[in-house]
């Protein structure tokens, strides 16, 4: 089948990769001159496993091109993917202004059958508005079918190919068939369970599953911070809990929270879409409340240990908001290293792939090593931030002898406290008991 995929993003680019890849042709669109210039050499615009090689395997077999001209979309393609950006307003609304502009422009271009597939996360009723603009615009034979993606990155690649299930949401069996068909590899190879639904409640899958992983996240932090205070040890309240299969094992690690492109949006979107039926949307608040104050958790204990900030090296281990993607969006570890450096600390800081764009975007302030006993060198404490397998590998006895006072703030639990303890390190873990050498 002939596809478009608009937005050339984490969500986008996979898409359009992973189909062409299952055979179909595919045209990849984005206004980003730049980023298509990159593409069209086979060159990844951000990491993720697996992706530049299904990329390369799409433009050497013809299947994957990538495009700036949406005219070319509304020409040749039977289905339509919708992955442009919903970025939260001010007020946490999903900014929908990138969709109702697209809808415009091909509501305007399109002529005979298409198929619109909405894959961004969108709040409920979008699908309607998105129509009602394609006819506005003039479009004829279109329908709109909502699609959501359940993608982690990092492994982006994998969930697209083999996911947990396929939701689509759909106002007509014509719309629905056709949806299928363009899946059939992927449900023929993972087997995975596909989910046929109303437009309406598709959306709502989307933006449920994500405010409901979060919660579980924020949940075992609310433990957490219940455990600090009382003695007790988070890691094995969480793998009591799941042990039982309805709670289940996954999403209970505590740490410094969550981050990324979509959990802070997604839960903060759903509230506010909540509110504005009418719902009382009190859980979501507490979700993004216990999240806020993970990271200021992290600061208390150093700023516990070393008194007063100001002029003192802290070395922040990880950046990216969490491994096996150069991702900064809402990165956990960024906040720790800004309210840092706000209050006069000296910040080293390592990641194996995100500094190339944390350079960018840090203030000049921060400084950056090339290996994380580098970062540590000399500093007055170690703070991890993000579990890259690295950090995990790390020998403690090394970081202790490169530390100027033997302090670890971990973030996310990657240490044994009992390593910690026999080389008399102050290790700070969260929800667990403090070590104290
Ligand atoms: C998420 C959803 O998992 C995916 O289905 C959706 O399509 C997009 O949003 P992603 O943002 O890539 O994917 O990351 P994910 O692996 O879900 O982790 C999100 C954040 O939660 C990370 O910051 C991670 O460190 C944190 N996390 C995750 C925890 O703090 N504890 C956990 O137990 C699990």
């Amino acid at each position: 089948m002939r596809i478009g995929v608009v937005g050339m993003g984490n969500v986008g680019l996979v898409t359009a990769a992973c189909f062409s890849h299952l055979g179909h042709d595919v045209l990849g669109l984005d206004v980003d001159v730049e980023r298509i210039e990159l593409l069209r050499k086979g060159q990844m615009p951000f990491f993720e496993p697996h992706l530049e090689h299904l990329v390369r395997e799409g433009i050497d077999t013809g299947r994957l091109r990538f495009v700036l001209e949406t005219q070319a979309l509304a020409d040749e393609c039977e289905a339509i993917f919708i992955c442009v950006g919903t970025p939260p307003t001010p007020s946490g609304e999903a900014d929908l202004s990138q969709i109702e502009r697209l809808a415009w422009n091909l509501g305007s271009r399109m002529d005979g059958y298409t198929l619109l597939v909405e894959k961004s996360t969108v709040p409920v009723r979008t699908g309607d508005r998105i129509e009602k603009t394609l006819r506005l615009a003039g479009a004829g034979d279109v329908e709109v079918v909502s699609n959501p993606e359940f993608l982690r990155e990092g492994s982006a690649v994998g969930d697209t190919l083999s996911p947990d299930r396929i939701v689509i949401g759909s106002g007509s069996e014509r719309a629905t068939k056709r949806l299928l068909e363009l899946y059939d590899p992927v449900i023929e190879r993972s087997g995975c369970e596909v989910i046929i639904t109303d437009v309406g409640t598709a959306e709502l899958i989307k933006h449920a599953s994500n405010a409901f992983l979060a919660t579980k996240i924020s949940f075992i932090n609310s433990v957490a911070e219940v455990c600090e205070a009382s003695g007790a040890d988070v890691e094995t309240v969480a793998r009591g809990m799941g042990m039982d299969k309805r709670i289940g094992r996954s999403f209970l690690r505590a740490g410094a929270g969550y981050g990324g492109s979509c959990f802070p949006k997604d839960v903060a979107a759903f509230e506010a879409l909540g509110e504005e039926l009418g719902c009382d949307m009190s859980l979501l608040r507490a979700v993004q409340a216990i999240n806020d104050r993970a990271v200021g958790r992290v600061l208390d204990k150093l700023r516990d240990q070393l008194w007063h900030l100001k002029g003192k090296r802290v070395a922040v281990l990880g950046l990216s908001f969490k491994p096996g993607t150069s991702d900064l969006r809402e990165s956990p570890a960024m906040k720790l290293v800004v309210n840092l450096l706000d209050e006069g600390a000296e910040v080293v800081a390592y990641d194996p792939v995100a500094m190339p764009s944390a350079k960018e975007v840090l203030p000049p302030q921060a400084s950056f090593a090339a290996s994380p006993l580098e970062a540590a060198q000399g500093a007055h404490a170690v703070a991890v931030m993000t579990e890259w397998k690295e950090f995990e590998e790390l020998d403690l006895k090394d970081l202790r002898d490169a530390l100027d006072l033997p302090i670890i703030v971990d973030g996310r639990n990657l240490f044994d406290p009992r390593r910690a303890a026999d080389l008399g390190l102050t290790y700070l873990p969260a929800g667990r008991p403090p070590v104290i050498g």
